[in-house]
């Protein structure tokens, strides 16, 4: 077996909420067109704020080539996030606002990501929902989106939200790189979202993951049928990868240790 990472950079896992309203950083990032390292800092959002992460989801959604990757995150949820049901972290270059991440939570039953994956009632009562990741285009690719996918779970987690769960359409190739490596893995490929095609991740994040290497498969992630029967046999897709220029996914048999031996 081999065991599958969290890559968490920033340490903050088991700090208490109240340290975590207080906590910001800076970590470097490459400036894509450039090349050039910036200096990028990160700390959780507040509710004046709203109008900044509405004007940045605006522009990240008038650039982008395929409308059907991502969907709007309306006003009012938002709101509700920054404000009290949820978190939303944010990456500032200097004071300009540059990419968030928001998760919600709780989370109405007829809302949650999480049934289409048959995860239990207790782990549905306990779970974050990923609710829009976005970093402004010119910062794109310096590993920005990582960090905050970081930085929204283990607020969830502080909170008492052990369970993560996202969607992310199988054709953003630069999201599943983002969400993936934060402990995310594919558990579901559903038609929902309007008929928009989307994977659903999940996380216990109070659980060890691994998987048996001897499972391993790539699949292309346009060969919908061939996924669907990997999932409907128990795997989970673990990763993408590029196999001759086409996006893939790998898929293996996972295991989940509870950590902390809390019932799920
Ligand atoms: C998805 C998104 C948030 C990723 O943000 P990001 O800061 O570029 O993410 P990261 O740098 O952490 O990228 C993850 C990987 O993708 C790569 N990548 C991201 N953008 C890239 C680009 N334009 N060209 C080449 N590689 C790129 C990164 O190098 C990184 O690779 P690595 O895993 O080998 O290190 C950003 O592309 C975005 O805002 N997209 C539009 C909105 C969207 O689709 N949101 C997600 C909805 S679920």
């Amino acid at each position: 077996m081999a065991g599958i990472d969290r890559e968490w950079g920033f340490g903050l896992k088991g700090l208490p909420t109240a340290t975590l309203e207080h906590w910001s950083a800076e970590a470097p990032a490459s400036y894509r067109p450039t090349g050039q390292i910036c200096p990028i800092t990160y700390r959780y959002l507040d509710d004046p704020e709203i109008d900044t992460v509405l004007a940045l989801q605006d522009r990240v959604l008038a650039g982008l080539p395929n409308p059907d990757v991502l969907r709007a995150v309306p006003a009012d949820r938002h709101a509700r996030i920054l404000r009290t049901q949820g978190r939303t972290a944010g990456a500032f270059d200097g004071r300009r606002l540059i990419g968030y991440a928001a998760a919600q939570y709780p989370i109405t039953l007829t809302e949650h990501q999480g049934r289409t994956i048959n995860l239990s009632q207790a782990a549905l009562d306990r779970s974050a929902q990923m609710e829009g990741l976005v970093v402004d285009p010119d910062y794109r690719g310096g590993r920005i989106g990582r960090r905050l996918n970081e930085l929204r779970l283990v607020y969830a987690l502080a909170r008492g939200f052990r369970h993560a769960v996202a969607t992310i359409s199988p054709r953003n190739r630069y999201s599943l790189q983002a969400f993936v490596p934060t402990g995310l893995i594919v558990r579901g490929l559903s038609r929902g979202h309007g008929k928009a095609l989307r994977y659903t991740l999940h996380d216990d994040l109070g659980s060890e993951v691994s998987f048996d290497a001897e499972t391993t498969v790539e699949v292309p992630t346009a060969d919908l049928d061939a996924q669907d029967a990997l999932l409907a046999e128990g795997y989970s897709g673990i990763g993408p990868t590029l196999v001759s220029g086409a996006l893939c996914m790998r898929y293996a048999r996972v295991t989940w240790k509870s950590a902390d031996r809390k019932p799920q």
